[in-house]
């Protein structure tokens, strides 16, 4: 393998054998400039960062490759596929209108610099029955990672405590659709096979979906969602290939436990990686 080019026979992106090889460790830490909108894009509570988007992008697609986020958020993702080097195509869908004025000011700011993507508002499940078939070469999404940890980070008593105005954890629309709005973690998780069902349908065959994802410690017990959901999307023609745990720098200790108990300061989130079949 040489390093330094891109090998005739890669047939999955434009990496050399070095940015090949880094990318496949299984840990990442990541630190980015606050750039691309992040003084707008960070009233989201669950924004991802657009160059960690554009380094998935990069690994899983070639130029010219459709990517879609069905819960874009602010547009990471879309960002992330418009700042490549060589841009890709990214489709978005987002059920809350805040959040799609804010990806549309970040457009109107950077009109110059970000290759205008396309977000659609609506609920993912119903818009993806409307998308053609095998029309996708990517798929990057976080979805609301569950229920309970939204319904925590906005509660009220740690609302108080730890308030941060310019950030929105209680990301809930009042749409029914919101995933955010389901009754239980077993509901969601059955939505989530159903979007993974509409993924399947929507990805061309052997092309890969990334799914970010945190897990949670709730009343008590740690929720280990990132298995959860990759098992219900095997269920419906996906096959686990791996994890990246992405640890997240400088997150801040908070003494849940202290001193009785063992409760987990949570510095990661996942990113699973899965093939169609
Ligand atoms: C974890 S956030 C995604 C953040 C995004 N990656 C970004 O960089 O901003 C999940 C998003 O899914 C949206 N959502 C929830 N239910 C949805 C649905 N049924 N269809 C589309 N979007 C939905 C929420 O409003 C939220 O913005």
């Amino acid at each position: 393998m040489k390093d330094e080019e891109v090998s005739s026979r890669n047939i999955l992106n434009e990496l050399n054998g070095a940015e090949w090889l880094y990318f496949t460790r299984s840990i990442m830490t990541t630190s980015y400039p606050s750039t691309y909108g992040h003084h707008l894009r960070k009233a989201h509570g669950a924004n991802k960062p657009p160059q960690l988007m554009s380094q998935l992008i990069e690994f899983f697609t070639k130029p010219g490759a459709r990517v879609l986020d069905p819960f874009a958020g602010v547009g990471g993702t879309l960002i992330g596929a418009s700042i490549c080097k060589k841009p890709r195509e990214a489709i978005g869908i987002e059920i809350n209108q805040q959040w799609v004025v804010i990806y549309q000011q970040i457009l109107k700011e950077y009109q110059d610099q970000l290759l205008p993507q396309q977000l659609f508002c609506g609920d993912c499940l119903q818009l993806m029955a409307e998308m053609e078939s095998e029309s996708f070469d990517f798929i990057a999404t976080d979805p609301p990672y569950n229920i309970h940890l939204e319904q925590t980070m906005s509660g009220k008593q740690r609302a108080h405590q730890h308030v941060n105005r310019r950030t929105i954890y209680d990301m809930r629309s009042d749409d029914p659709s919101d995933l955010a709005n389901l009754p239980s973690y077993e509901a969601y998780l059955e939505v989530m096979e159903q979007v993974f069902e509409g993924c399947h349908r929507l990805l061309k065959p052997k092309k890969y979906m990334a799914i970010i994802v945190r897990n949670a410690y709730q009343h008590g017990e740690y929720t280990f969602t990132h298995v959860d959901l990759a098992r219900r999307a095997r269920m419906h023609g996906f096959i686990p290939k791996g994890e990246i745990v992405w640890y997240q720098i400088g997150t801040r200790l908070r003494p849940y436990g202290y001193p009785f108990a063992y409760i987990p300061n949570i510095a990661h989130q996942y990113i699973v990686i899965l093939q169609r079949v």
